[in-house]
């Protein structure tokens, strides 16, 4: 079986940090968030996995090319309109043939693995099957109302009066008759063909789409707030490791606890550091405190500083803040640094929807 990922959406909420990096690439916990749906279509099986990018040519298919370094076998697949998520499965029948085949929104971090999800799809010989959340908020999402056996009844993209809080959490598993519900949908208010109107065509057709409720988290990685919560709940996750004590990077007086995971050529010095952290390669923290949840890419420099529940990226600089930074998202080579010289103002230079607050 095939699995499409799709990762061709333009990720407005998350300016200005994909302005420069697609969603998919932007690191939770040190890891590509398309790279948690990896994890998950690897350990169920799937190893031919196509991508819908909106540029053949993007930083996607640049880094993870034809996936022989993950021991899978990538495919691109050109969206070049957002038209839904419908329409970007619509581009996808002929990767995937005539075979039942997964998909997989990119932008979701999941902690459950979902086994019997696929189990049970390539076991019953049900025509569909969909991962469901409990979410508090269903109005933002597609809803499923259920059968008595747990089959779909109706499925409704963000309704205003939700009948209930099982929200489509973003894995699919479909057969060919997926394309021809396709065929025979509308765009919706918000001029997307629908993936959740494809699967209502299914049931109206007859057809019995099956269910699985998620164990655990799930996040919805589209906001900077959902993407520091994810790192947070990624984080949480990782076993316990002893307090690192190698004199080469721990240095002075230094406080580093257990669960702390130190990248090669990575120094802390006369700082504390307390886990769960994660940080990168070539990475220097001098005079400062690490807070749990933090993730530091390779090449930070972070000095005389305070920093706790955040995502740092690569070849960021953090100098002399006198407040704690804290639940941030600092994209690839940010620098925010303490006025070396009078007037001591705060200046800025800021991308479209920067977001700061003193
Ligand atoms: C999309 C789907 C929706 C689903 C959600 C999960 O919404 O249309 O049914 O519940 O993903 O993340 P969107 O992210 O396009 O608002």
């Amino acid at each position: 079986m095939k699995a499409v990922i799709l990762a061709a959406g333009k990720a407005t909420r998350l300016r200005p940090v994909t302005l420069t990096m697609p969603k998919a690439l932007v690191p939770v916990a040190n890891k590509t968030l398309i790279g948690y749906a990896f994890d998950v279509l690897k350990a169920a099986g799937f190893h031919e996995i196509g991508i819908v990018v909106n540029d053949l040519d993007s930083p996607i298919p640049q880094t993870l090319g034809d996936g022989t370094a993950l021991g899978i076998k990538l495919e691109y697949i050109l969206q070049e309109e957002q038209k839904g998520l419908a329409h970007a499965v619509g581009l996808c029948r002929s990767f995937v043939g005539d075979e039942p085949f997964c998909v997989f929104l990119g932008d979701n971090v999941f902690q459950d693995k979902m086994t019997p999800l696929f189990q049970n799809f390539i076991n019953t010989g049900v025509e569909a099957a969909i991962a469901l959340g409990e979410v508090s908020d269903p109005t933002r999402f597609g809803i499923a109302e259920l059968n008595a056996d747990g089959s779909i009844h109706r499925v409704v993209e963000k309704p205003k009066e939700p009948k209930s809080n099982l929200a489509i959490s973003g894995v699919y598993l479909f057969r060919k008759s997926i394309f021809d519900a396709i065929s025979r949908i509308k765009p919706s208010w918000r001029n997307e063909l629908e993936i959740t109107d494809a699967i209502q065509r299914l049931v109206d057709d007859g057809n019995r789409v099956d269910t699985y409720t998620l164990k655990g988290w799930w996040i919805d990685a589209g906001k900077p707030e959902a993407i520091v919560l994810a790192n947070q709940l990624v984080l949480e996750e990782l076993p316990y490791t002893p307090a690192p004590e190698n004199t080469d990077q721990i240095i002075g007086k230094s406080e580093v606890s257990h669960r702390v995971i130190l990248g090669a050529n990575s120094q802390i010095i006369d700082s504390v550091v307390r886990g769960p952290v994660i940080i990168g390669d070539n990475t220097i923290i001098r005079n400062s405190y690490i807070g749990p949840y933090t993730a530091l890419g390779d090449n930070v420099v972070i000095e005389g500083s305070e920093v706790e529940a955040s995502i740092i990226m690569k070849n960021c600089v953090l100098r002399n803040i006198p407040v704690r930074i804290d639940s941030s998202l600092l994209a690839d080579g940010a620098q925010v640094v303490a006025a070396s010289r009078k007037p001591a103002a705060h200046r800025f230079v800021l991308a479209e929807n920067s977001y700061v607050q003193l």
